[in-house]
């Protein structure tokens, strides 16, 4: 039997959270409203909940085969997926290849500089606060997260950075940078959740370095959809190789 929706439990920014008749599950419905800086700019952007989901989906897809661990379950509908409940560390995950965003305002860097190594952040999300960025030292004297599990976590978001960079250089697209969130099942095993979508990655096209997600958005760049549409299809032509 498909699974339904039941209460609405939670709204995001971009997706709704729903119980499902069973208590280990969850599904969630990608919207097409869209925010940047903190929610002070929006719109709605044709078919891109549409897009984040089915990107998502391939994405932890992808992911689950190279064996790191995913709430995704199964696609529903074009905008909704069952996914695993889970507690969710109220962090956000940053991983920075090349400069751009708020690293570059941040430490003065020129756009599209490539980092020696890979940089990682913790933001702790709280938008009140505007999603301050933290260290490991912070989430520990706020019990945010535990030590073991921030060494999980960072393993995790570095394994996976390797594991996309390489999945989208083979489709011409540069992972400039995204944001990963994790949480908790309920034997305590640390599993990714949200969304991985041109929402929260920055793509590049590594030929012409034409922007192909969120900062067509928040740059008014224009045509955000038909930038995500082409993400959707070259992950779909790697997919049916
Ligand atoms: P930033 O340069 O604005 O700090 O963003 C870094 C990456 O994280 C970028 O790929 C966009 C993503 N991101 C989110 O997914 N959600 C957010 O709220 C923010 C601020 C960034
Ligand atoms: N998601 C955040 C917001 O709504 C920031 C961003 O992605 O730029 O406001």
């Amino acid at each position: 039997m498909t699974p339904t929706k039941q209460a609405p439990l939670y709204e995001g920014k971009a997706k709704k959270v729903y119980a499902t008749k069973d208590s280990q599950s969850y599904i969630v419905s990608y919207k097409d409203d869209a925010t940047a800086f903190n929610g002070l700019k929006k719109d709605t952007i044709k078919k891109k909940g549409e897009l984040n989901n089915r990107i998502t989906n391939l994405l932890m897809q992808m992911l689950h085969k190279h064996a790191i661990p995913t709430h995704f379950i199964q696609e529903l509908s074009p905008t909704d997926s069952l996914v695993k409940k889970l507690t969710m560390f109220p962090l956000e995950v940053i991983v920075r290849n090349f400069a751009a965003g708020s690293i570059t305002k941040r430490l003065g860097i020129k756009e599209g500089e490539k980092f020696e190594r890979p940089i990682l952040e913790f933001c702790y999300k709280n938008d009140a606060l505007g999603d301050p960025m933290i260290n490991t030292d912070h989430i520990l004297a706020l019990k945010l997260a535990q030590a073991e599990e921030i060494d999980a976590i960072s393993s995790y978001a570095l394994q996976i950075n390797t594991l996309l960079s390489d999945y989208f250089a083979s489709m011409g697209i540069l992972l400039v940078d995204f944001k990963l969130e994790f949480g908790k099942d309920e034997e305590g095993k640390i599993i990714l959740g949200d969304e991985i979508s041109p929402d929260t990655c920055r793509f590049w096209d590594a030929q012409t370095k034409q922007k192909l997600d969120k900062d067509r958005f928040r740059e008014d760049l224009g045509d955000v959809s038909e930038a995500y549409e082409i993400v959707l299809q070259k992950i779909l032509a790697k997919e049916s190789k």
